[in-house]
């Protein structure tokens, strides 16, 4: 079987990260994909730094859209970040023809619904395993792990950065500011860090795990989202001396408020008792929790943020695309992307 060819616009933390592994378990990747997965063009803003990770067997280009709707692509991997513009290659691959492999969760919160409705039509799929809590294989969870779930709730630590600077002010005293400095240096935080901080990140995330949790649309607007920005290190200590510790939360739940059901979605800074499992959740990790009805409670944790880390992610979602590509559309799509089938109509 031929390769799975691969275009990818972006060649930065996600993209070097998604090369480098897919190059050093080539043959290992291959063997569960069941064929070979070749990156084949990559689009870049300086095609020197580019040609200095992938070599000169990749083909290199300034234009995304070219890559997009290349003739020699199978899918796309969308790694430059953003909103706007990546908006518009993802929705010019899917009209070519191309599947999609994103771990950009804003581009998803603002335009998921959009771009999960073109994927459906054009019968190619969107999968975006790398948008939440990066090396943990959450949306895989919910979609197959738990798929005979009705699911209660999920609720977890799904900020890296935040997570990184609550800690740091906790267990060294370390400041705010010199914290977030520290997460930036190491790679954690988006390239605008109060998205991190304001909680903006971690409401994408909730965003797209309700829309798989409940099938429901992605409703990013309508979470409620409260940063750590006005935390102080008094805050942290105090909540130490308590028995607490502060944790950046994201909350998908069912709700029933008389015959009205719904999904309360929120982000918040919240005390989470000193012997809770999520209170152990440190650094730039995430922990998820996820009640479902036959389950019962689950727990997943793993690195929140990282280029690897990330690429880990990325690559599955690969390989599910190479398993699937050629098979019939309507197998497909719900497979990999949103739950077209399990819309609850009160929900929708
Ligand atoms: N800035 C994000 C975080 C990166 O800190 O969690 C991974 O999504």
């Amino acid at each position: 079987m031929r390769p799975l060819r691969v275009g990818m616009i972006g060649i930065g933390t996600v993209g070097t990260g998604t090369f480098r592994v897919l190059a050093r378990n080539q043959a290992l990747i291959a063997g569960r994909a069941g064929r070979g997965i070749k990156l084949v063009v990559v689009c870049a803003r300086s095609l020197a730094r580019a040609m200095g990770v992938v070599g000169t067997d990749v083909a290199l280009t300034n234009d995304p859209m070219q890559v997009a709707t290349h003739p020699d692509v199978d899918v796309l991997v969308e790694a430059a970040g953003g909103t706007g513009p990546a908006r518009d290659w993802v929705m010019a691959a899917i009209r070519a023809g191309k599947h999609v492999v994103t771990a950009n969760k804003a581009l998803l919160a603002e335009h998921g619904n959009e771009i999960f409705a073109a994927a459906r039509q054009h019968g190619v799929a969107v999968a975006y395993e790398g948008a939440v809590a990066v090396s943990i294989p959450i949306v895989k969870a919910l979609r197959e792990g738990l798929t005979a779930n009705r699911i209660e709730w999920v609720a977890g630590i799904i900020n890296g950065t935040t997570n990184f600077i609550l800690s740091k002010m906790r267990d060294e005293g370390v400041g705010f500011a010199e914290a977030l400095a520290q997460a930036q240096a190491l790679g954690y935080a988006e390239a605008d860090p109060t998205f991190d901080i304001e909680g903006i990140d971690a409401a994408h995330k909730i965003s797209l795990l309700a829309a798989n949790a409940f099938g429901m649309p992605v409703r990013f607007a309508d979470a409620q989202v409260e940063g750590i920005t006005a935390l102080q290190g008094l805050d942290v200590a105090c909540a130490e001396q308590l028995g607490y510790r502060i944790k950046l939360l994201g909350v998908a739940k069912r709700r029933k408020d008389g015959d009205t059901e719904g999904v309360e979605l929120r982000v918040q800074p919240a005390l989470v008792p000193a012997t809770h499992l999520l209170a152990h959740v440190n650094g730039s990790m995430n922990g998820i929790m996820v009640k479902g009805d036959a389950s019962g409670v689950t727990m997943y944790y793993g690195a929140g943020a990282g280029s690897e880390q990330t690429a880990s992610a990325v690559i599955a979602d690969l390989v599910d695309v190479a398993r699937l590509d050629g098979t019939h559309a309507a197998q497909r799509v719900p497979h990999l992307g949103f739950h077209p089938h399990a819309v609850d109509e009160q929900l929708a």
